[in-house]
């Protein structure tokens, strides 16, 4: 049996299926490992089921026993690890892509649906009691009509404008590519980022953090927006950049902010706990049961298929 670090508890199930495959080595408490702590106890691992909480830089990545082989990352996104660190040292890296498609498309619209009509001041007024029905009252942004811009087309950006469009959001997108017709399902793109910014009353942040878009949603690119947009991210904080968003929301350049993902997660930048007008979750974009299940059960199964026959579908270096 290979012997697998697990760095996070998973469901009771996935614990399961694990221990049946694997000599796993579980994280009973739930604890955070330091980078020290990981590498101490990879010791003798061929292979560590990781998480987005895992921070697998180059240094530590360097740190690693020769014996690990895999890093099966417990997300689609894989923005925790140095993926040309791993390649050196001939590590594979997966990674969870589709079987989270839905529920985050489905936090997506939430993100846009809470910022556009002022959810948070509606929950405070609600639970204060403080509140009176008039017909000029907590009036918010209705989404019938409204240009909503996807930034990264992928799986979670198409699936969150398949919703937006039966919502009757105009669809607009900015992706490294053109998608053929059937993905595009009538949306329109825009090669440049300052065509596509300026016609997105709502920002819907999509795209994989990369070197190439931290911080890609900062002062500058924030101006070219219209005037009293919204901004939403399910993606990863690191692509926006938080104090030219907060300062764009204190001068009302940007209306609100629909957010479930922070640059230092779990510690959000405070400015943004100032503003009614944003809306904010704590990286709930995969957080349902069939979806976590799901998850797990693929970055086991990209590990279990690696040691048997070398293959691996969900490889990402
Ligand atoms: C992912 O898989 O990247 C999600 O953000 C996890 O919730």
């Amino acid at each position: 049996m290979k012997k697998i670090l697990i760095t996070r508890r998973l469901l009771r199930s996935s614990e399961d299926k694990a221990s049946k495959i694997f000599d796993a080595k579980f994280n009973i408490n739930d604890e955070l490992y330091s980078q020290e702590k990981l590498i101490k106890l990879s010791d003798g691992c061929d292979g560590i089921l990781s998480a987005l909480t895992d921070k697998l830089d180059a240094e530590t990545i360097n740190k690693l026993p020769n014996s690990v082989k895999i890093l099966s990352n417990f997300a689609v996104g894989f923005g925790n690890i140095d993926l040309e660190a791993a390649k050196k040292r001939n590590i594979i890296v997966t990674n969870t892509p589709e079987v989270l498609t839905d529920a985050t498309a489905e936090i997506g619209i939430l993100l846009i649906l809470g910022a556009c009509r002022r959810v948070p001041e509606g929950i405070e007024a609600a639970q204060n009691s403080n509140w009176k029905w008039s017909a000029d009252y907590l009036i918010g942004k209705q989404l019938t009509g409204t240009r909503l811009g996807i930034l990264g087309m992928g799986r979670i950006g198409r699936k969150i404008a398949h919703i937006a469009k039966s919502l009757g959001m105009i669809v607009h997108y900015h992706n490294r590519s053109k998608l053929s017709d059937d993905k595009e399902n009538g949306a329109i793109y825009h090669k440049d980022l300052k065509s596509f910014l300026s016609v997105s009353d709502v920002l819907s942040v999509c795209c994989p953090a990369t070197k190439e878009t931290t911080d890609l949603i900062n002062k500058e690119t924030l101006e070219y927006l219209p005037q009293g947009a919204v901004v939403t991210n399910v993606a990863r904080g690191d692509i926006v950049n938080d104090d030219d968003l907060i300062e764009a929301l204190n001068r009302r350049k940007v209306y609100a902010v629909g957010l479930d993902v922070y640059k230092g997660e779990p510690n959000l930048n405070p400015g943004y706990l100032k503003h009614k007008s944003a809306f904010i979750l704590p990286h709930l974009g995969s957080a349902s049961k069939h979806t976590r299940t799901a998850m797990a059960d693929l970055a086991i199964d990209n590990i279990d298929e690696f040691f048997k026959d070398g293959s691996c579908k969900n490889k990402v270096n």
